[in-house]
């Protein structure tokens, strides 16, 4: 069997598409803002790649650059100020934090109606019983990616390496609401390769290049490679593509995979957030 390339930024570009549509159409367009706090230089490209595409779609658009010195208060006060402002119907404040701020706090504050990255406790605890108003855009784009290969995903062994609050553990409960067998493993799991061995579907999202090896591959498995490890001046995934490629399925490449499809749930989330009447929560 051969593999299958699974072309995240071609299905991507079909919720482009459909969205570009839908907003050509708004009287109110929909308005998205993102908040940085200090200098990542990793998070600058992702914040910059998602709002380029959102304004290519005709979404209004605000960013903010709060310094990396930022209190927990002043960074809250823009919060709130996003909480209130009309023109936005939906923001993100892009992770990681500088490590003096507590991340939990900040989420706290954002107004579930308009958290489009769906990390509030809110969200996160309405997904976590099915309600689900809000995904996080990059568990989201993996389980659109799953579902493009046409498989089955009911009663299959799907493994999850990486147990972030951003991926790992959204993206297990949306793929045990489609009846996966859902394994979480993480950086204390003894003997990793005995899970991924046995994983129909396979999800790297730990950020440690190459990780999965060929030998920690089920034969015809669907890889899904959350990674985006900066090695030299290439990107490189945590899945050893080149190999694990004559072993899977289905695998997704690193760039041109998941990370599309991150900008395309997080404006869908934000073209949703625009029409949600405030009844819903
Ligand atoms: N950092 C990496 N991915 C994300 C994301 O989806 N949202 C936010 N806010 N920060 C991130």
């Amino acid at each position: 069997m051969t593999v299958k390339i699974i072309d995240g930024k071609k299905i991507a570009s079909q919720f482009f598409d459909k969205i570009k549509a839908e907003v050509s159409v708004m009287k109110n367009k929909p308005g998205i803002a993102i908040v940085k706090v200090g200098n990542d230089p990793a998070s600058e490209i992702y914040i910059n790649n998602k709002l380029k595409k959102a304004a290519e779609l005709g979404f209004y658009v605000e960013r903010f650059n709060l310094d990396e010195k930022s209190t927990l208060g002043e960074i809250l006060k823009v919060v709130d100020k996003l909480n209130q402002n009309n023109k936005i119907h939906g923001f993100i404040v892009q992770l990681p934090l500088p490590t003096h701020i507590d991340e939990k706090l900040i989420m706290g504050g954002i107004l579930p109606q308009k958290d489009v990255d769906g990390f509030t406790p809110l969200s996160m605890g309405n997904l976590a019983i099915g309600n689900n108003l809000m995904i996080p855009a990059t568990a989201k784009g993996c389980l659109e990616l799953i579902k493009s290969t046409g498989q089955k995903i009911s009663g299959k062994n799907a493994v999850i390496v990486g147990r972030s609050n951003i991926v790992g553990k959204p993206l297990a409960l949306l793929l045990l609401q489609e009846n996966a067998t859902v394994t979480i493993c993480h950086s204390k799991t003894r003997n990793l390769v005995k899970y991924t061995q046995n994983a129909d579907i396979l999800v790297a999202a730990v950020g440690k290049s190459k990780l999965i090896t060929a030998d920690m591959v089920k034969k015809g498995s669907i890889v899904i490679d959350v990674g985006i490890n900066k090695v030299g001046s290439k990107i490189i995934g945590d899945v050893d593509f080149e190999n694990v490629k004559d072993v899977a399925g289905y695998i997704t490449p690193v760039p041109g995979g998941v990370g599309p499809m991150t900008i395309a749930m997080l404006l869908e989330n934000t073209l949703k957030a625009s029409k949600l009447p405030r009844s819903h929560y």
